[in-house]
C-alpha cells in the first residue's frame, strides 16, 4: 500500500519533534528520524554525538533501537523520514541504510530533504542496491 501524503506529513512531524532533542555539542547538526511500522505505529529518534566521535549515534539507528526496544526483533519498517534543523540535505549515510535494511521490505519508503529543500522520496533499494544480507539461519 503507498504511503499516503498525511503519513509522510505525521513521520516528519516526529523526526522534527525528536530531532529537537538531537544531542550534538560537536557538528550542531541536529537530526531526527522517524519510523513508520508495518502495524501502524511510528517511533523517532535523534543524533547522539559522542566527543570520542566515531560513538556518535545517528538519528535513524536511535529510532530503529527504540523500535526494536518497544516492539521487538519482528519489526518490519514500511518508511521512513529523516529531517533535520539546519535547513540541509540530509540524507541518510551508509551506514544507516544497512541499518534501515535490516528491518526493512523490498518496498521500504525513505523520505530526506534535498539541498534545495524539497523531499526526495525514494525507495531503500534504490538507495542501497546490491546490499550485504547474511542468509538467516
Ligand atoms: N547523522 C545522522 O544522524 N544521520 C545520518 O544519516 C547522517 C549523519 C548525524 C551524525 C552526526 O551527529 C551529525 O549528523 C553530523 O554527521
Amino acid at each position: 500500500m503507498p504511503i499516503t501524503q498525511a503519513e509522510i506529513a505525521a513521520l516528519q512531524q516526529r523526526a522534527a519533534e525528536a530531532a529537537r532533542n538531537s544531542y550534538s555539542p560537536y557538528s550542531r547538526f541536529r537530526v531526527g528520524a522517524a519510523v513508520l511500522l508495518q502495524d501502524g505505529a511510528i517511533v523517532a529518534g535523534a543524533n547522539v554525538e559522542n566527543s570520542s566521535y566515531r560513538l556518535t549515534c545517528c538519528a535513524e539507528q536511535a529510532a530503529i533501537a527504540a523500535a526494536v526496544t518497544l516492539y521487538g526483533p519482528q519489526i518490519r519498517i514500511r518508511a521512513v523520514a529523516i529531517v533535520n534543523l539546519n535547513g540541509a540535505a540530509c540524507a541518510p549515510c551508509g551506514a544507516c541504510r544497512q541499518t534501515i535494511l535490516e528491518f526493512s521490505t523490498p518496498e521500504t519508503a525513505v523520505f530526506y530533504p534535498s539541498a534545495t529543500g524539497d523531499t526526495v522520496s525514494t525507495t531503500l533499494a534504490a538507495l542501497l542496491p546490491d546490499a550485504f544480507r547474511l542468509p538467516p539461519e
